[in-house]
């Protein structure tokens, strides 16, 4: 069996709501666990058997991050990993219909799709069993897991054949409850798929033959959802397989924390010799934590659970870290406390200084619970209580307080802050 993989890593205009951290580097390359975000894709798609290459599709320039990112990974999991460029955001189906003739090539018998900003204990080779065992026809099988009703409303719904698991009803975003089961932006996908891609793309064309180009959409936007899951429904094409396992989409920063905890705790089967240990001499260690290898951190400090220690750092004394994630080069001096919270590339954290956010997780024992999309502000203009986010190249002083807020790069705060988002 020949196998590829997609990756829909997106471009400079996403990732808004990540903001500050996708200022300093692309949302898909940000570290949770201590790995880049699609590191754990390539993790996951690598151990399927025949998986013979990575495709990452997007529209950002290539830049030195992604062709190191390109580079470690393919050295690590001996497998090839290229990126394609689209001219402009071509949609989630687009992109892959342009660059058919690069996904086809060696005649791959099926193809994952991912999208780059979920996270979660990927079911590759269940999916794959499952789209197998589906009539020859099939183009796609969608991974669906279970929402709240009041969660469904912001993902792709699914209503199914309860029998055979075929989508029988597909929708974007409803704004009226349609079904718990949503779509979690990762796909198997056989090559016929590009059957009704092709019609989508050709109708575009009529549709948008007199147009003006300046101001219309690409012609060659294609949406896989609204576009292409929409009309499938109901014709035996397309199927959903369920999973019960970890996964969340990665829109905001306090998904990030969520995303980190989660991967940690995976660890513990798949990679126990990532976590930190308890040993003389050595930090003390409460449940799951990441230590870089390059990070020094002092033997008094106190580190999780759920911390993420990242490249270069450097920890004080008596320094406390839960439920965080600590980017390269960022120095908590002595005794300083971070909670819920995440500490930007290269920023300094003062002595006896607490930095502490609310984790934005409706269901925080519930390991599967999804994250809930909560708004940056209330209706009436407040700051949502949310983690908290300290940029890159940010100064915080000794002994003052920072909670609740957003702090954009490149600042040298001065007191005490709080629900604040400091430009
Ligand atoms: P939002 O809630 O608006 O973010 O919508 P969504 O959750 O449905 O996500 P969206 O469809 O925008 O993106 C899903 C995934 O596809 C993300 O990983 C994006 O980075 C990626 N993506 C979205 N649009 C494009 C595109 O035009 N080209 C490429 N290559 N990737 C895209």
């Amino acid at each position: 069996m020949m196998l590829k993989t997609i990756i829909l890593v997106g471009g400079p205009m996403k990732g808004t709501r990540f903001r500050p951290l996708s200022l300093e580097t692309p949302k898909p390359l940000f570290p949770v666990a201590g790995f880049p975000i699609i590191h754990h894709h390539v993790e996951a798609c690598a151990q399927v058997e025949g998986m013979k290459e990575v495709i990452l599709i997007g529209f950002y320039q290539p830049n030195d991050a992604l062709n190191r990112f390109i580079t470690q990974a393919q050295q690590q999991f001996k497998i090839q990993i290229r990126y394609l460029q689209e001219y402009t955001a071509l949609g989630t189906a687009g992109g892959i219909y342009h660059f058919r003739d690069q996904i086809l090539a060696g005649n791959p018998d099926y193809f994952f799709l991912m999208n780059a900003d979920v996270c979660g204990d990927f079911p590759l080779k269940e999916m794959l069993q499952f789209h197998m065992k589906k009539p020859a026809s099939t183009y796609c099988t969608i991974l669906g897991t279970e929402a709240t009703r009041q969660q469904s409303l912001t993902y792709g719904c699914i209503v199914e054949s309860k029998d055979t698991h075929e989508v029988m009803h597909y929708v974007e975003k409803p704004e009226t409850f349609i079904s718990t089961t949503i779509n979690c932006g990762i796909y198997l996908c056989s090559p016929t798929l590009f059957g009704p891609l092709e019609v989508e793309f050709k109708k575009n064309l009529e549709q948008n033959y007199n147009c003006d180009y300046n101001t219309a959409p690409a012609k060659e936007v294609i949406r896989m959802e609204q576009d292409i899951f929409v009309p499938l429904a109901s014709t035996g094409k397309l199927y959903v397989y369920h999973t019960d396992r970890f996964w969340s989409q990665i829109k905001s920063a306090g998904a990030a924390i969520y995303a980190n905890r989660h991967y940690l705790d995976l660890y513990q089967k798949s990679h126990p010799e990532r976590l930190a240990k308890n040993s003389v001499g050595k930090p003390q260690i409460r449940g799951d934590v990441f230590i870089h290898p390059s990070a020094q951190v002092h033997e008094t400090a106190v580190l999780g659970p759920n911390a993420t220690i990242g490249k270069n750092c450097v920890v004080g004394e008596g320094v406390r870290v839960r439920d965080s994630v600590i980017l390269e080069g960022a120095v908590l001096q002595d005794h300083c406390c971070v909670l819920d919270s995440i500490i930007g590339w290269n920023s300094q954290i003062g002595v006896w200084t607490r930095i502490e956010g609310t984790p934005n997780d409706p269901n925080p024992n519930k390991p599967f619970a999804k994250i809930e999309t909560t708004q940056t502000f209330t209706n009436d203009g407040k700051l949502n209580p949310s983690i908290t986010v300290i940029g890159s190249d940010v100064q915080v002083p000794s002994e003052v307080i920072i909670l609740n807020s957003i702090v954009l790069p490149n600042k040298e705060l001065s007191g005490c802050y709080k629900n604040q988002i400091i430009l």
